[in-house]
């Protein structure tokens, strides 16, 4: 069986990281294609190195460009590449513009598609992220959810059962593999936030919080008073700093910084004493750690990180979001639990299914629930 993966961005490498290497256990022949939608190499190669992923195979260079632009250069080159490497299936991660190009492209070539972190829904196609979903799932041969939401989306959306399969969250296998070697002290101590003293993480790049002026302003501000009670360690997307430039006065109070690698922003949030956010697997990491997540939007995919986990919706009510932070600052943080099947085993049940063998990672009790076809 040979195996084609394509990633484009950053959310897609730690997602696609223990899938490569569950199969590649197995023995499967893979071809590991990057799209070139993320280039900087804060934004790629880094986070390459210490997930310890292979070199891509093929490198597509796409860069930036509208969502039709990116999108068709994508379509174009995966084409190319399907053609001359024709692999048996194609793996396709989260809800980026790459996802959705690659998928396309395989499907009309006849390709089958799994789908990893399927069924996801926010229900507001004013997000691009929604659209590549839809997209995605309506062509995926084999749809990978990570939590029971998903699979209930996809059955109303008239998605034969058999094809979905509900193994967890591959994040968080990543998560669980690196969090004992994710240091923050040397980061802190250069921002000169040392331990024990309690800090906000922040990071914001969704396009309904920062590419309005006048939201973006009431952002900032809102961020500027809380620095008052807590540091606040701003990690700032390459898409957000060009806004932020543009703003007539500097942020005052904040710690702004580069783009961090993934193992330095995995340390940062599990030290934070609250991540302030509009990034979905944020959304989720913090759930897994126990970290309150306060998130700027007004709905989200991951629900369950609402119903069961640590996160809050804010949306764009700026009092409550420093009320909350206030309630948090003062010992009254939300409290949640890890959902089911996040457990470090995701991948391993994907190469399991893919490869056509026995689930051999899953539990008892895993397997009479959730690792049957919905
Ligand atoms: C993309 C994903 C989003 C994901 C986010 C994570 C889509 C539709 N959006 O959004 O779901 O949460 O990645 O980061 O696919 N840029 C750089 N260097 C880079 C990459 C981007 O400077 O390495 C700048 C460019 O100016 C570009 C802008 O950031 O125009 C936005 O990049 P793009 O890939 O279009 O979308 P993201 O906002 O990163």
């Amino acid at each position: 069986m040979h195996i084609l993966h394509v990633v484009g961005a950053r959310p897609n490498f730690m997602k696609a990281a223990p899938v490569l290497s569950a199969l590649q256990r197995q023995g499967v022949r893979q071809t590991l294609v990057h799209t070139g939608q993320h280039y900087d190499a804060i934004m790629s190669d880094v986070i390459f190195r210490e997930l310890a992923i292979p070199v891509p195979d093929v490198n597509l260079g796409v860069g930036s460009g509208t969502h039709a632009e990116q999108t068709a250069q994508v379509m174009v080159g995966i084409e190319r590449c399907l053609g001359e490497r024709r692999p048996d299936a194609l793996v396709v991660y989260g809800d980026v513009n790459s996802t959705v190009a690659a998928t396309l492209a395989a499907a009309k070539l006849g390709i089958p598609v799994a789908h990893v972190e399927a069924g996801l829904r926010s229900g507001d196609r004013t997000m691009p992220e929604e659209l590549n979903r839809l997209v995605t799932d309506r062509l995926a041969t084999w749809l990978f959810t990570p939590s029971a939401d998903g699979d209930r989306n996809l059955l109303a959306e008239g998605v034969d059962p058999q094809s979905i399969w509900c193994v967890g969250n591959v994040m968080i296998d990543t998560l669980m593999r690196l969090l004992p070697i994710a240091d923050s002290a040397p980061l802190l101590h250069d921002l000169g936030i040392p331990r024990p003293q309690r800090y906000a993480l922040v990071t914001l790049h969704r396009p309904s919080n920062v590419d309005d002026d006048t939201t973006l302003v009431r952002v900032m501000d809102a961020l500027e008073s809380i620095a008052a009670d807590v540091p606040v360690v701003f990690p700032v997307h390459p898409r957000t700093r060009r806004r932020i430039a543009s703003r007539p006065s500097a942020p005052v109070g904040l710690t702004l910084t580069e783009p961090l690698s993934y193992l330095q922003f995995l340390a940062l949030q599990r030290d934070a004493a609250v991540v302030i956010t509009d990034s979905g697997g944020i959304q989720e990491e913090t759930t897994f750690l126990g970290v309150p997540c306060l998130t700027l939007r007004s709905n989200t995919e991951r629900p369950v990180t609402v119903t069961l986990g640590t996160n809050q919706l804010v949306g764009g009510d700026m009092a409550r979001l420093r009320a909350l932070v206030r309630e948090v600052l003062d010992g009254r943080p939300k409290r949640g639990v890890v959902p089911p099947l996040w457990d470090g085993r995701a991948a391993m049940r994907i190469a399991d299914l893919l490869t056509g063998g026995q689930c051999t990672a899953r539990s008892e009790s895993d397997c009479s629930t959730s690792l049957q076809p919905a």
